[in-house]
């Protein structure tokens, strides 16, 4: 009897490994532990035994038993792990799938979350501000005279009740600044408005990104040395910076920063009017009053300032010729970036 069982579990667990589907994995549980199985039929002679081995015999049988059915179980795991799914009838796994429409950026947003990476990088927080601001926060605190031009309803959308729609990310230096202590070191990504006629190059929504840093011995040099660096890495290595004086209230000296065509590397182009420059950006030291208004003492404290704008950016970088382009919703347009 002993060798029965022994042929038997040889023969049972060759033919378990090989099962691989799951009707035929059904059918060996039955043959070998069902109701008349192998096994069962095994354990009734039992009885046919000599006494003295009963005890053994029965163990290696009930042994025997439960190996199988271990065996059985793990296989069925298997099998069912790696079965695929019943198929609903008609449905055919060949035919290739249906891509669903990926939405993604808008070029403006991937502009802008770019730029203010690159200044994170650089050790940047990030702040924002109202777009409904008052006159002391987009002017008065800024230094602009109360009759500067500016303030013109030409230039300033004006809100019935005597607010404004900010015409530039500004104001937010001054909003971040009044309520802390230097040193500051900040970008603010955020949407302008100007009363302006729209046309390919101008637009009455827009957006900047404002950046400022305000610490014991700031100089213009820290303004120019982290502008020529943002450049290189928003553009390229290849890409230069100059500096053109030019005004600003709010900051003393004043500059635009030109950077070299992207177009023609220099040479003179139709986009840079043969000068081999494009205008990007306004910068300066920020404006002593400017600090005062903050609660900053400027015999302690300086500080630059810049401000670009994003549409006039990623006009250059996409070559883009209408700013108009970015504010149409066009898909034929959105889906080239
Ligand atoms: N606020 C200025 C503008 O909108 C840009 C600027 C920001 C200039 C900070 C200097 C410093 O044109």
């Amino acid at each position: 009897m002993k060798e029965r069982i022994l042929a038997l579990q040889t023969e049972a667990e060759r033919e378990i490994a090989a099962i691989s589907t799951l009707k035929a994995l059904e059918e060996a549980r039955v043959k070998y532990l069902g109701k008349k199985g192998a096994v069962t039929e095994l354990l009734k002679t039992l009885g046919q035994a000599p006494p003295a081995e009963k005890p053994a015999l029965g163990k290696s049988c009930n042994d025997l038993k439960n190996l199988l059915s271990n065996l059985l179980d793990t296989r069925q795991g298997a099998l069912e792990e790696s079965a695929p799914a019943e198929l609903p009838k008609g449905f055919d796994p060949t035919l290739p799938g249906r891509t669903l429409p990926v939405g993604k950026d808008h070029p403006l947003t991937a502009v802008m979350d770019r730029m203010v990476e690159i200044f994170r990088d650089f050790g940047f927080d990030v702040a924002s501000g109202p777009d409904v601001e008052n006159d002391y926060y987009n002017f008065q605190a800024l230094n602009f005279p109360p009759d500067h031009p500016a303030r013109d309803a030409q230039d300033t959308f004006f809100l019935p009740d005597g607010s404004l729609l900010r015409t530039h990310t500004s104001p937010v230096q001054v909003r971040v600044m009044e309520k802390g202590k230097p040193p500051f070191k900040f970008v603010v990504p955020g949407r302008v408005y100007r009363n302006e006629a729209v046309d390919a190059t101008h637009h009455h929504i827009f957006h900047q990104v404002e950046g400022f840093l305000v610490d014991e011995g700031v100089t213009f040099a820290h303004l120019k040395g982290v502008l020529d660096a943002f450049v290189k890495k928003f553009y390229g290595p290849e890409i230069t910076t100059r500096f053109r004086p030019s005004f600003f209230p709010f900051t003393e000296p004043s500059a635009e920063m030109d950077i070299s065509c992207l177009f023609c590397g220099g040479k003179g182009c139709r986009i840079c009017k043969q000068s081999g420059w494009v205008e990007t950006l306004g910068c300066g030291m920020i404006h002593p009053n400017v600090l005062k208004n903050c609660h900053v003492d400027p015999e302690k404290y300086t500080g630059f300032a810049f401000g670009m704008g994003v549409e006039r950016i990623a006009m250059f970088k996409y070559r883009v010729d209408d700013i108009r382009l970015f504010y149409q919703n066009d898909l034929r347009f959105l889906r080239q970036f």
